[in-house]
C-alpha cells in the first residue's frame, strides 16, 4: 500500500517536470539567459521545422530550452541538434496554414529562467492563394467526395493537390475534379482506407509557375464535420397478422458502430388496398 502510493506520487510529481519547468515567476534577468540565435520557423503541410544557429555553448547545454507551439503544445528542444521537427500527422491536433504561435522558454531544472514573447510565424507564399472552403460528403460509406474553392488571390495557373493523413499513413487523392480552367477543385475517394470515426489531417498544396502558393490544412472529423448520406434501410418486410402490421428493415451499410446514432421515420399512408 505504502509502496504503490509512493510510486503514484512520484509519477504525479515527476511527469510534468520532465516536459516543463514550473511556470511560476521568472527568476533571472532577461539578458543573463543565453538565447538561441537565428531562430527560424518553417511551416509546411504536416510539419513544423524549427532551426537555430549552431554556436551552442557549454552553459547553454546545461539549460533546458522549450517551445510552446500554438499555446499548449510544449516541446523540449535538444539545443545541440540545432533543429527540431514536429510532425503534425502523428498528433493531428492543430493546423498551421493560418500561422503558428511560438513561445520560447528556458529553464534550469525546475526553475523557469526566461519566457520569450509569443511570436506568430506565417507559412510562405502569396496571401489568399491557398485553397478555401474545404468540405466533404460521404455517400453510402464507400464514396468520399471532397471539394474546395480556388483562393481569391491565387494565380491563374494554380494547381492544387490533396492528401489525407490518418494514423501516420497518407491517402492520396484517387480522382480529381477540375473546374472550367482545368484547376483541380475536388476529389473522389472510392473505398478509402479511412476510419470516418476518427480525425483526418487534410493537406491541400498549391503549385504555380508564377508565384509561391500557400497551402491549406485542416483537422477533419468525417462523421462530425462531414455530411454522411447513407443508403435507405434495406430488406423491408411487411407482415400482417390479424390486426397487426409488423414492419422490419435492416440498417444500411455503415463503417463503424454504434447503432444508437440511427433514427428511422415511418410514414404510413392510409390508402385503400385494391
Ligand atoms: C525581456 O526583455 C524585454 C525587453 O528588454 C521585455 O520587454 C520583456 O518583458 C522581458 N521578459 C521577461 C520575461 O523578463
Ligand atoms: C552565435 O552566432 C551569432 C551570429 O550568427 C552571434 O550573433 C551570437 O552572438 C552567437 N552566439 C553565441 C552564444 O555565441
Ligand atoms: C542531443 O543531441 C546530441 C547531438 O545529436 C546528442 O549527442 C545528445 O545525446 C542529445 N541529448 C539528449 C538529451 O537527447
Ligand atoms: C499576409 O497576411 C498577413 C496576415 O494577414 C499579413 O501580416 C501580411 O502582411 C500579409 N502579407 C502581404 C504581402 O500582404
Ligand atoms: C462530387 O461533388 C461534386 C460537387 O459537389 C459533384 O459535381 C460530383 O458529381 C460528385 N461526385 C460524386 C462521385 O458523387
Ligand atoms: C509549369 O510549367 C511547366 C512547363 O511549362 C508545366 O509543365 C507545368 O505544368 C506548369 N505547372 C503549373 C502548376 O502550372
Ligand atoms: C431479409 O430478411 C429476411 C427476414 O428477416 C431474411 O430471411 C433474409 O435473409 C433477408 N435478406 C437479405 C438479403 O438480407
Amino acid at each position: 500500500m505504502v509502496h504503490s502510493s509512493c510510486i503514484l506520487s512520484l509519477i504525479c510529481v515527476w511527469f510534468p517536470l520532465a516536459t516543463a519547468c514550473y511556470s511560476g515567476r521568472v527568476s533571472k534577468e532577461n539578458n543573463s539567459v543565453p538565447l538561441l540565435q537565428d531562430f527560424k520557423v518553417k511551416l509546411s503541410p504536416g510539419f513544423i521545422q524549427l532551426t537555430w544557429h549552431c554556436n551552442i555553448t557549454k552553459s547553454m547545454e546545461e539549460l533546458q530550452y522549450n517551445v510552446d507551439l500554438q499555446s499548449g503544445h510544449l516541446e523540449e528542444l535538444n539545443v545541440s541538434r540545432c533543429s527540431f521537427e514536429y510532425d503534425i500527422h502523428k498528433s493531428i491536433e492543430f493546423i498551421v496554414h493560418k500561422g503558428l504561435s511560438v513561445e520560447l522558454q528556458v529553464c534550469s531544472g525546475s526553475e523557469l529562467l526566461y519566457i520569450g514573447k509569443q511570436l506568430t510565424y506565417m507559412p510562405e507564399g502569396k496571401n489568399n492563394s491557398a485553397a478555401e472552403n474545404f468540405a466533404c460528403v460521404i455517400y453510402n460509406v464507400y464514396i468520399m467526395n471532397c471539394s474546395w474553392t480556388v483562393g481569391k488571390e491565387a494565380p491563374e495557373d494554380v494547381q492544387y493537390s490533396l492528401v489525407l493523413w490518418q494514423k501516420k499513413k497518407n491517402i492520396d487523392c484517387q480522382q480529381y475534379r477540375c473546374d472550367s480552367f482545368g484547376r483541380q477543385v475536388g476529389c473522389v475517394f472510392n473505398h478509402p482506407n479511412i476510419n470516418y470515426g476518427s480525425k483526418v489531417y487534410v493537406e491541400v498544396r498549391g503549385l504555380s509557375n508564377q508565384t509561391s502558393v500557400q497551402f491549406f490544412d485542416k483537422v477533419y472529423w468525417p462523421i462530425k464535420d462531414g455530411k454522411v448520406i447513407l443508403d435507405p434501410p434495406s430488406n423491408i418486410t411487411l407482415t400482417y397478422r390479424s390486426d397487426d402490421l409488423e414492419i422490419k428493415w435492416e440498417k444500411p451499410e455503415i463503417q463503424s458502430e454504434p447503432d444508437s446514432c440511427f433514427m428511422y421515420n415511418i410514414n404510413i399512408n392510409n390508402k385503400e388496398v385494391m
